[in-house]
């Protein structure tokens, strides 16, 4: 009989832990810091600076537009972008000791490609007789704020574009390269160069760009921008602000209800340039500070740049710890975008596939789940800390169900026997 038992045992565990996989946790609910339970394109974070201390999931990937509406113009998406995409937090300066100043990123370029990020702001140097990405001043690059060789993050770039034949992704390069034909050559070292998309191809009169689904056709799958203007006549690489106008970056462009372009973009409604780009980021970069900055006030702030672009959504929306938020954060932002963009409904999971423009299907809002404080180990509080009104529930345990399942049906069994 112990057999039997045994057997019944094991069975239940099977059965039961079928319909619990272990990484099941939805955004809002509660999470360990220590374990990675939550679903997949989410992770396990607080936002202390807007009340929530609780551990929650956390959206860190935004949806792919494609994967809902393919083969408009390239200017008809928005795309996640990462600000100083290779200035990450610990990094080790040349010499060995840290790097100068704040970071503006946790993870490496590869990550942020593989969580669905497409734009990425780079700042180039003449260092070390070499490229060079730092976060510098002066428009030199010192030991203390060198990062890394410019070609290991162009190299990450192009094993993502090798290994994914579909996808586009967009460079904005801050530009301080004065060595002869400095930028063509690590972009060529780096296997870059055969996926340049080129600038004679760019909409010059604020025209649409060509669809995605030519830009992967023709392989031109790199969109390169830089902001010295001779570049374009000296290497053939686009001029940025000849084809994106960009809002005001730092502090400076986070004050609410106003936006306006950068000193070097034309105004935001210029509608000769087809792309638009929104800065959204502090001049003092922290964690602490991007969680709030990237939760309610970006999409407050884009809402207000989309009125300043002369009613249009942008489409890059560059941000510092791009996982950091509240709940939604900078992807949540550019489904907004991208639902406007491209099915004009108010979220890109709106659109249905294959619809005409408007057809929207927006989820009938399901009445909260019922207020039930569960104590547990995880949730020591046990506060739901007010997750963007939602109300979403707290899962808070931490054994899983099919644990205890198992020991009733032995107990049950036993009895039984
Ligand atoms: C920069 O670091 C290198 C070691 O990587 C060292 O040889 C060089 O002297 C340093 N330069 C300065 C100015 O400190
Ligand atoms: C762009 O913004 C700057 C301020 O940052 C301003 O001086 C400049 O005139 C603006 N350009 C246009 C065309 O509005
Ligand atoms: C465009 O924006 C500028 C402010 O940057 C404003 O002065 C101008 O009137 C706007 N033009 C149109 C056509 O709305
Ligand atoms: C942290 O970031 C916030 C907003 O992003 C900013 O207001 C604050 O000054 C920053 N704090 C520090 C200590 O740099």
């Amino acid at each position: 009989m112990p057999h039997f038992i045994l057997i019944i045992t094991i069975l239940s565990i099977s059965i039961l832990s079928i319909f619990q996989p272990s990484s099941s946790l939805k955004i809002g609910e509660t999470c360990s810091m220590d374990g990675n339970q939550c679903d997949a394109g989410l992770r396990c974070g607080t936002c202390p600076a807007s009340g929530n201390t609780r551990p929650r999931c956390t959206r860190i990937q935004p949806i792919s537009p494609t994967s809902k509406v393919n083969g408009l113009p390239f200017n008809r998406y928005s795309w996640l972008t990462t600000h100083n995409s290779y200035a990450l937090s610990g990094s080790k300066s040349p010499s060995g000791s840290p790097v100068l100043g704040p970071a503006n990123q946790e993870d490496d370029v590869s990550s942020q490609l593989r969580n669905g990020v497409r734009g990425l702001m780079l700042d180039m140097y003449d260092f070390n007789n070499d490229i060079w990405m730092c976060h510098s001043f002066g428009g030199r690059c010192y030991n203390i704020t060198a990062y890394q060789p410019a070609i290991n993050v162009l190299r990450e770039v192009q094993k993502f574009l090798e290994a994914n034949p579909r996808e586009i992704v967009t460079l904005f390069i801050e530009d301080y390269v004065t060595s002869p034909d400095g930028l063509n050559k690590v972009f060529s070292a780096s296997g870059l160069t055969r996926y340049m998309f080129p600038v004679s191809q760019m909409p010059k009169d604020g025209g649409d760009w060509p669809t995605i689904t030519d830009m992967v056709l023709q392989n031109q799958r790199l969109v390169v921008f830089t902001s010295k203007s001779a570049r374009e006549a000296s290497e053939g690489i686009a001029y940025e602000w000849s084809f994106v106008v960009e809002t005001q970056y730092g502090t400076e462009g986070q004050v609410a209800g106003s936006c306006h372009n950068r000193s070097e973009s034309l105004a935001m409604n210029t509608t000769s340039r087809s792309l638009v780009l929104q800065n959204y980021f502090s001049t003092n970069p922290n964690v602490t500070g991007a969680c709030i900055d990237n939760s309610g006030s970006l999409i407050s702030m884009m809402k207000t740049c989309q009125q300043a672009a002369g009613g249009r959504w942008p489409n890059f929306i560059a941000v510092d710890f791009y996982q950091r938020s509240d709940g939604g954060g900078a992807p949540e932002a550019v489904d907004v975008a991208n639902g406007y963009l491209t099915c004009g409904c108010p979220n890109i999971a709106y659109c249905r596939m294959n619809a005409p423009f408007g057809t929207c299907d927006i989820p009938v809002l399901s009445p909260p789940p019922p207020a039930q404080v569960q104590t547990s180990p995880d949730s020591p509080d046990g506060s739901f800390g007010g997750f963007g009104g939602f109300g979403f529930a707290t899962h808070a345990s931490a054994q899983p169900r099919w644990f205890y399942l198992a020991i009733l049906t032995t107990l049950i069994m036993l009895l039984v026997m």
